[in-house]
């Protein structure tokens, strides 16, 4: 019998399945991240890293709705500082580990990949697409010649591979991801969650204390297939595909769409760490149904229609 083999290469960046944990989901800690790669995961992201301590926006800062999460958690984190004593006290030299960072320009940016890129991680994506917050996240990302030039001084910054992760919230998609390829982006992560809010109909208040949130979940899914497909016909390097990703038939929908990779976010609030699991193990039997040796061969098979 042939064995499959579902192991993805992305710019030197390897895990042993197409499966990765999405940037913010389950934070920082190195123990929690090696559970979601017991788990199953090809690969982990942490949640965004910026310079300094930030508390992140007040309660209420998640909402559910029927088809999926509304949040603006504000981007809080320990800052460099205390997440390089973290990684300093475990030994993630076998751990296939990508850290979210974010900041306000290109000095911020290479500041946090160049203290990270002392230590094991094997790479960087760069949250320029956060959908709640003034002056980080899309408010930088929004701007190809701003994304242009922090992925140009951050690939000054190191050898390891970078994944530049783009905002649905901008009108001009397409340049964005040409600016970050341009720069020498290694991989595009599409898409961060969309901007969203929740009105309380008794008061009259917007839920969320931020007002205005990011939408994740099954409701994204259709938008960031789109998103995936037209980037990936667009630009050389890989596609990682993200939202709303909650069972192996989202999977597939998104590698054949061109994405090399797919992450998962809010579906482990719906499943548990076993999604993992449950999405390899669908991915193998189709690609066995279909009589595929490799997931590779799946990457981008809808361009052709
Ligand atoms: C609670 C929460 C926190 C998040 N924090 C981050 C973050 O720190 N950095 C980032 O790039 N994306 C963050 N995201 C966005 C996710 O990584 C992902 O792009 C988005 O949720 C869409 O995927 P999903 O539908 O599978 O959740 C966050 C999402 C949620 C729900």
């Amino acid at each position: 019998m042939i064995e499959l083999d579902l192991s993805i290469e992305i710019s030197g960046f390897k895990m042993k399945n197409p499966t990765m944990l999405a940037s913010g989901i389950l934070g920082i800690s190195i123990p929690l991240l090696k559970r979601v790669l017991e788990a199953g995961a090809g690969g982990v992201v942490t949640k965004s890293i910026g310079i300094k301590q930030r508390d992140g926006y007040q309660t209420p800062n998640i909402v559910e709705t029927f088809c999926g999460y509304v949040n603006a958690i504000g981007l809080s984190n320990p800052g460099i500082d205390e997440f390089m004593k973290e990684l300093q006290e475990f030994d993630i030299s076998d751990m296939p580990i990508i850290v979210s960072v974010f900041g306000g320009s290109e000095l911020e940016f290479s500041k946090l990949v160049s203290t990270l890129d002392k230590t094991d991680v094997k790479g960087f994506e760069l949250n320029l697409s956060c959908p709640h917050v003034a002056g980080l996240g899309a408010e930088v990302g929004s701007n190809p010649d701003t994304v242009y030039k922090i992925t140009k001084e951050v690939k000054k910054c190191s050898k390891k591979p970078i994944f530049v992760k783009i905002s649905p919230n901008v009108t001009n998609h397409l340049e964005i991801a040409r600016a970050a390829e341009d720069g020498g982006a290694d991989g595009i992560v599409a898409i961060n969650a969309v901007r969203a809010m929740v009105i309380d109909i008794e008061t009259g208040r917007p839920i969320l204390s931020n007002k205005v949130g990011g939408l994740s979940g099954p409701a994204i899914k259709p938008i960031a297939v789109r998103y995936v497909y037209d980037i990936s016909r667009n630009v050389k390097i890989p596609v990682i595909g993200c939202g709303g990703i909650n069972c192996w038939e989202d999977a597939i929908e998104f590698m054949l769409a061109g994405a090399s990779a797919i992450q998962i976010g809010t579906a482990i609030a719906y499943k548990g760490l076993n999604v993992f699991n449950e999405i390899i193990y669908g991915i193998s039997e189709y690609l066995k149904r279909k009589s595929y040796h490799s997931v590779k061969e799946i990457i981008g098979l809808a361009h052709k229609f």
